[in-house]
């Protein structure tokens, strides 16, 4: 069975390219899975993607994660990383590792931002780094796939 890296995309992320583009650039969220995809596919590695504005459907698929056969999920939880403890339970009940990514270094934006409820119960984060931040998650999730296989 080939491994998989489920990608998952919370609120408002299906408005990126038009959304805040001096923030979150230019890229859509289309162009960004695409090339998600093709840099897990040259590793041999599956890919699913999902983007909801729904708390509760982001709950549902962490929770799924296993029986779907991720074996790492890469998440930008998008507002709900600041207060979200529905998304912060589901990770921590799971053994599915997550790794946190932002677009934004939030860390110098509004103080709301500097909290992530989900952080504590991550693998890790990357952020600041425009959609690069999804890409060095792909890469640190095909790392640790390998090196497990
Ligand atoms: C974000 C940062 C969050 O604070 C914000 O609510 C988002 C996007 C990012 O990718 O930079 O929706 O997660």
């Amino acid at each position: 069975m080939m491994s998989k890296v489920l990608v998952l995309h919370g609120p408002n992320l299906n408005l990126l390219g038009t959304r805040e583009p001096e923030i979150y650039g230019h890229e859509t969220l289309a162009d960004i899975n695409k090339e998600l995809e093709k840099q897990a596919a040259q590793a041999g590695v599956d890919t699913e993607f999902m983007q909801s504005n729904h708390e509760g459907d982001l709950v549902d698929a962490i929770q799924q994660a296993a029986s779907r056969g991720a074996d790492f999920i890469i998440l930008n939880a998008g507002a709900y990383t600041h207060y979200s403890i529905a998304i912060r339970d589901a990770i921590a009940a799971i053994t599915v590792p997550v790794i946190e990514v932002h677009l934004s270094n939030v860390h110098t934006r509004e103080e709301f931002r500097h909290k992530s409820v989900i952080a504590p119960v991550v693998m890790g984060q990357i952020l600041g780094f425009g959609s690069d931040s999804y890409f060095a998650a792909m890469s640190v999730a095909i790392r640790k796939i390998s090196a497990r296989d």
